[in-house]
């Protein structure tokens, strides 16, 4: 297959991780004869550095000439710390979210065997968890009107959804929940606002069409309590975008690490792979950052081309990396691996070498 990958490193370690997510997919590449091209972008703060934009016109239209984008990490302290900022890092992600049409975010949550040790809760309350939250990317507060009154002392953001918004994601994740366990959990504060009653009501009338699946309710208070006390109960969890945001980063902890979640974007025409983990800029060039979220978004955009053998081949690595804790620190305290190690080791039995630890 012919495939061209946008890679957008972005800011702090996102270089050091997108570098190891070429590396496993020219590995693949080579394994399964495949023709993997690549072309870089700016975005974030390093765009802004250079160009003034946080999403420069080029960037965009890199990626709209690619088949698929791979993205690294946005953010700067500098920005957060600086509540007057007019031009933010992170405006460069919500511009290419909407440029590229992108309106759902998947991101899987899977506990490791090998790794249940290192998750923040009981091992009998985690093994086996296996869920999918399905954000909504395109509305809610992230795209409505911010305000600031002329006194600065008072603000608003608006939070809008319309029913075509809500639809299409609903459909997206009756179709996942149908090809897994066959449960869906809309997420929601329908307790007090009215976008949450218009997502119950759209979805109470999608559900007719997908009767093979059980749908239910939860209030987002109680849902970000029920994930840590029971996470095995979800399927996948459908909710709109800050909701999705917030509890798809709470969800990450259960397994051990944030450096392990992977993520897909995915548009009417475009899709984007990224780890949901920060910019991390503390760890810049330190070549410590766990690039198994980045190569793990990897294996979510060989699925989606129906890559089927070359994502298990990919996963498999991923597995025995974690088996032999040929991991960076956040999972390894014992053994010092890089992120550029685990990339190596990954891509190496990928290719079947024989001496895949020799150089580590
Ligand atoms: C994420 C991030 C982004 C978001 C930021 C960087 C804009 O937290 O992808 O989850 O809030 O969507």
């Amino acid at each position: 297959m012919k495939l061209k990958i946008a890679i957008l490193p972005g800011d702090g370690i996102g270089k050091e991780i997108t570098d190891q997510g070429v590396k496993v997919l020219e590995a693949i590449a080579t394994k399964f004869k495949h023709d993997i091209t690549f072309s870089y972008a700016d975005v974030g703060a390093t765009a802004i550095e250079k160009t003034g934009s946080p999403l420069p016109d080029e960037s965009l239209e890199i990626c709209k000439k690619a088949d698929a984008v791979l993205f690294g990490a946005i953010g700067d302290p500098k920005y957060d710390n600086n509540p007057d900022a007019k031009i933010r890092p992170e405006q460069g992600l919500l511009k290419l979210r909407k440029g590229l049409g992108l309106y759902a975010n998947i991101r899987p949550i899977k506990v490791y065997d090998d790794l249940t040790y290192k998750s923040p809760l009981k091992e009998k309350v985690i093994k086996n968890t296996d869920f999918v939250v399905l954000r909504e990317l395109s509305g809610g507060m992230y795209y409505g009107e911010n305000k600031v009154s002329e006194d600065g002392l008072s603000a608003s953001d608006e939070c809008i959804y319309n029913a075509k918004e809500i639809d299409r994601v609903a459909h997206l994740a009756f179709s996942m929940a149908k090809q897994r366990k066959k449960k869906l959990t809309l997420i929601d504060k329908a307790n007090m606002f009215e976008t949450s009653r218009l997502w119950r009501r759209r979805i109470m009338l999608i559900a007719k069409e997908y009767p093979e699946v059980t749908l239910n309710y939860m209030f987002v208070d109680n849902a970000s309590m029920q994930m840590i006390l029971n996470p095995r109960q979800f399927d996948v969890i459908l909710t709109e975008n800050l909701f999705g945001d917030i509890l798809s980063e709470e969800a990450s902890a259960i397994a051990g690490s944030i450096g392990l979640s992977a993520s897909a974007s995915i548009g009417e025409k475009m899709v984007l792979f990224e780890p949901i983990h920060g910019a991390y800029v503390k760890a810049k060039g330190k070549n410590i950052a766990n690039p198994l979220a980045t190569i793990l978004s990897v294996a979510m955009l060989l699925e989606h081309f129906e890559l089927f053998e070359e994502a298990d081949a990919l996963k498999t690595a991923v597995n025995k990396s974690i088996e032999l804790q040929i991991t960076t620190p956040d999972l390894n305290t014992s053994q010092k691996f890089s992120t550029s190690d685990v990339g190596t080791f990954i891509s190496e039995f990928i290719l079947d070498k024989k001496n895949v630890f020799t150089h580590i």
